[in-house]
């Protein structure tokens, strides 16, 4: 549809945000849907969001992604933050309901139905979670609600500690946090049914890491890793390797970007056209597909 005096506008607001896969995968999406909405991309400093935010408000967005550095910041300029959003301490989604600013996280919902998506099924499985920064903080949100038992391991065992401390009391199920080394790898991987990668390890340039030792992995694992530059990470390329089932980083970015697409139009995001957006975009970054 061409732009015309209703288009609404939807965009993301980060630093930096140039190389975002979000505005071909939701313009992609628009047009599949015949909406009348557009999205792009705005740099925004911390010292710019506060404008940025009102100014989007004023401006009758529709809708705003939010990403590096502002995730956490951006909730104090909000009318009001989901329940999700306010425990996990981050908003990626922000909804402009007549000029009520409305701030969610998608990022644990999107990472969950992506291994779902997958024919991956977290009723009475292990998780084993890798990684205590914002992005694990977000799955670990979610998947407590939906697994049998998780464990969050990371490089600052501590981080990890308090994670599960607080997801133990909120949900009152099997949560345990621990240290990121080979011993307790080894140890937590023998009961694991789904291992999810969220630390950075592994991400360009570093492409020949990986969080786990290949010797570790087995074929009756599923393994999920949310980098997405390289899409075949060292992990995923020993797990396939190992004969497990994997789940690349893109899967987690397009459900993300679905249900923020969800919370804007109220219909179902044509997940198909996305991803063939975001795998397009991809490789036009010169991101080897
Ligand atoms: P994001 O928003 O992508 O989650 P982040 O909040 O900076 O980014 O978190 C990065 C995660 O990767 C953290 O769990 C970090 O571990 P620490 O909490 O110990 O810093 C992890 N990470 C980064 N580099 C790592 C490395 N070389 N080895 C192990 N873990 C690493």
């Amino acid at each position: 549809m061409g732009i015309s005096g209703k288009t609404r506008v939807c965009a993301i607001i980060g630093d930096p945000v140039e190389h975002s896969l979000s505005p071909v995968m939701h313009n992609a999406a628009f047009k599949e849907l015949g909406l009348n909405l557009v999205y792009v991309a705005f740099t925004v400093t911390t010292r710019e969001l506060k404008d940025a935010v009102l100014g989007a408000r004023s401006l009758g967005l529709r809708g705003l992604n939010v990403t590096m550095p502002h995730k956490n910041a951006v909730m104090a300029f909000l009318d009001e933050t989901d329940s999700t959003a306010q425990s996990i301490g981050a908003v990626n989604t922000v909804l402009n309901n007549n000029g009520r600013l409305i701030g969610y996280n998608t990022d644990g919902n999107g990472a969950m139905i992506a291994l779902q998506e997958n024919g991956v099924y977290p009723e009475e499985k292990k998780m084993l979670l890798l990684g205590a920064g914002g992005a694990a903080k977000a799955i670990a949100y979610q998947a407590a609600q939906d697994v049998e038992e998780l464990v969050i391991l990371n490089r600052t065992a501590e981080k990890a500690k308090k994670l599960a401390e607080v997801l133990r009391k909120e949900f009152d199920k099997k949560v345990k946090g621990g240290t990121l080394s080979s011993e307790v790898l080894e140890e937590e991987l023998e009961t694991t049914d789904i291992l999810v990668n969220a630390t950075a390890v592994g991400m360009h340039p570093d492409v020949d890491s990986s969080p786990v030792p290949s010797d570790l992995l087995r074929s009756d694992l599923c393994v999920m890793d949310i980098i997405y530059n390289p899409l075949d990470t060292k992990l995923l390329k020993d797990a396939k390797a190992a004969g497990a089932k994997v789940v690349s980083g893109i899967e987690m970015l397009i459900y993300q970007g679905a249900v923020a697409f969800e919370i804007w139009t109220n219909c179902p995001a044509p997940v198909e056209v996305m991803r063939k957006a975001a795998l397009n975009e991809l490789e036009k970054q010169g991101v080897h597909c």
